[in-house]
């Protein structure tokens, strides 16, 4: 897979939310996590972490949305349930991302929001638990840039397995033309 994500939260203030968001970051293959303002000591949380994602996870906090730092070329994509976000299925992630979600009795603040260089919501009737959010905008990422084998036309899977990757093998598929994500 090429690029990378981290995933973060914004004032989560429940344990749980924390423990299981990390969880499902840490196997998806996040490169980091972080939180802004966390209403939860998640410094405590590391020593108490059963999954242990902490411990193969660089963790960063900030105290602000105005001292969020990401990595340079790193896009800030925001995950919210408003009108004007993009659908997930209709979105380009990233080849440098970091996804940021909002805490459980609120929403991504107007500076966050500001902030972002993209906004998505997951199209579905109302808002779900943050966690599981998070792992599906994780799934969707995966699905999207990772290579599977294509789905069959009947049920069932596949018929052709995929190709077996060739390193170091070209990006173009024409002259000149990039057949990668290049965002
Ligand atoms: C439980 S929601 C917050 C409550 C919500 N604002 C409400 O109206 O009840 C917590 C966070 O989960 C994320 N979230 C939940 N469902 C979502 C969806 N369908 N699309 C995008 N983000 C979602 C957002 O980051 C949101 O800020």
């Amino acid at each position: 897979m090429r690029g990378y994500f981290g995933i973060g939260v914004q004032e989560i203030s429940k344990e749980g939310n924390v423990g299981n968001l990390v969880r499902s970051a840490h196997a998806f293959g996040a490169s980091f996590f972080f939180a802004i303002a966390p209403v939860v000591d998640i410094h405590a949380l590391r020593a108490t972490d059963t999954s242990d994602a902490f411990d193969h996870l660089p963790y960063y906090q900030y105290d602000s949305v105005a001292a969020l730092d990401l990595p340079k070329g790193c896009q800030l994509v925001g995950v919210e349930f408003v009108d004007e976000s993009i659908e997930l299925p209709s979105f380009r992630h990233p080849t440098r991302a970091a996804y940021v979600l909002g805490p459980e009795m609120g929403s991504l603040s107007p500076a966050l929001l500001a902030r972002c260089d993209h906004v998505v919501k997951i199209p579905m009737k109302f808002c779900i638990n943050v966690g599981v959010a998070g792992a599906l905008v994780m799934y969707d990422r995966a699905l999207s840039t990772g290579r599977f084998a294509d789905r069959p036309v009947k049920s069932g899977g596949p018929v052709t397995p995929l190709a077996a990757h060739v390193q170091g093998k070209r990006r173009f598929s024409r002259k000149g033309i990039k057949s990668g994500n290049d965002a």
